[in-house]
């Protein structure tokens, strides 16, 4: 059967990282029961019209565990999805408890996903985390313990705090964990400019230190037999986050909650922005759509092809008119092109090369 993802948004953090600009809010959580009660209606009103069953589904954000493990649980069971659907939800570290991650797993989800960064004080400083430095080791062993087979953890590098020593004791740190993550992503810290850290340059990334962290970080995780996924993704052999293949594979998913978007047979749409439009809209019965757009052809295989360029599919030799110009930023294997580790960070420079590029 044809993968179909389903994602759920959750808008609300208990403190807005200045470097993050997601749809989240950290000041609106009496909404939280209204806004529970109109995704679960929105489910409804889909699945009345026949939502296929899902093979994977993701609880996003914000911050997913700032809803009661009660609320995201009947959430979940509102959906439908396949007998060995995965069912990921990302948590902040600080939010871990054994008693919520039971009460995770005995409602059927079976990965969870934590917003780690680093394990450094003075770059979760820098970055406006509230977790500790041993935050780390408390969401290993309570994930082991709650019995989960598979899980993620998110890195961050880039910030002005950080040394390339800081990047190699945090890998250590994981690494020499008795339960080590299986899967580990790792994103080069963006300066939003809607966010404080866009707005000081003073504290953007240097570009070259960040390079320096990320090529640290996929040598040293391919060198302790994580694959190299997707640009910011590197996984054991059978701990592949599914969700994330639906996205990079370019296949059918659908988002529900503020701010969620969805794409369907190269149709996509995405939901008004904040909860309470969303939460207004379901309660007036209206679909809570904000926008959509039809992809024509050449849009869909330029996605397809870009999409599939950041990962380790690569594309076929064929998707270049010419490798001259990017021999250097490439491998060519049996007929495939795919990114040489040191031009993951600059994708882009090989994705407008595309023939498919408009
Ligand atoms: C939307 S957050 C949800 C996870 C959870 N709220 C947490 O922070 O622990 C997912 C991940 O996005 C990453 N992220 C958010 N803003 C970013 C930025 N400006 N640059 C790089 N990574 C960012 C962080 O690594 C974060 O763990
Ligand atoms: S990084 Fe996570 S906790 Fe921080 S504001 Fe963004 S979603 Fe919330």
């Amino acid at each position: 059967m044809r993968p179909f993802g389903v994602y759920v948004h959750v808008p609300f953090c208990a403190h807005r990282c200045d470097y993050c600009a997601f749809a989240t809010y950290d000041d609106r959580d009496e909404l939280r029961d209204d806004y529970v009660s109109a995704v679960l209606s929105e489910i409804a009103g889909e699945v009345a019209t026949g939502l296929e069953p899902a093979s994977s589904v993701f609880f996003g954000g914000g911050t997913p565990s700032r809803l009661t493990p009660e609320q995201l649980v009947d959430i979940l069971a509102a959906i439908p999805r396949t007998a060995d659907a995965e069912v990921t939800v990302e948590c902040n570290p600080e939010d871990a408890t054994l008693e919520r991650l039971r009460a995770y797993r005995a409602g059927g989800v079976t990965r969870m996903s934590y917003g780690v960064q680093s394990t450094q004080p003075a770059v979760l400083r820098d970055l406006g985390r509230r977790h500790g430095t041993m935050a780390h080791e408390t969401v290993s062993r309570l994930t082991h313990e709650a019995g989960f087979a598979t899980w993620n953890m998110d890195l961050i590098v880039g910030s002005r705090a950080e040394t390339l020593e800081d990047v190699r004791a945090t890998l250590r740190d994981l690494l020499e964990l008795e339960f080590a993550p299986p899967h580990i992503s790792c994103y080069a810290l963006t300066p939003e400019p809607a966010t404080p850290l866009g707005r000081d340059p003073r504290r953007h990334p240097d570009e070259d230190a960040t390079a320096d962290a990320y090529d640290l970080v996929g040598a040293t995780l391919e060198a302790h037999g994580y694959e190299w996924e997707e640009i910011s993704n590197w996984a054991r052999p059978g701990h592949e986050c599914r969700h994330n293949h639906v996205y990079w594979d370019h296949g059918d998913y659908v988002g529900f909650g503020s701010a969620a978007h969805s794409h369907r047979s190269g149709r996509r749409y995405w939901n008004v922005r904040t909860p309470e439009r969303y939460i207004a809209l379901v309660q007036r019965g209206e679909r809570p759509v904000g926008g959509e757009e039809v992809l024509d052809q050449a849009t869909q295989a330029f996605e397809r092809d870009s999409l599939a360029l950041r990962t380790r599919r690569g594309v076929p030799v064929e998707a270049f008119a010419s490798l001259d110009e990017i021999r250097h930023l490439v491998d060519v294997r049996e007929d495939r092109v795919t990114l040489t580790p040191q031009a993951r960070l600059v994708a882009n420079q090989v994705i407008i090369r595309l023939k498919s590029a408009p």
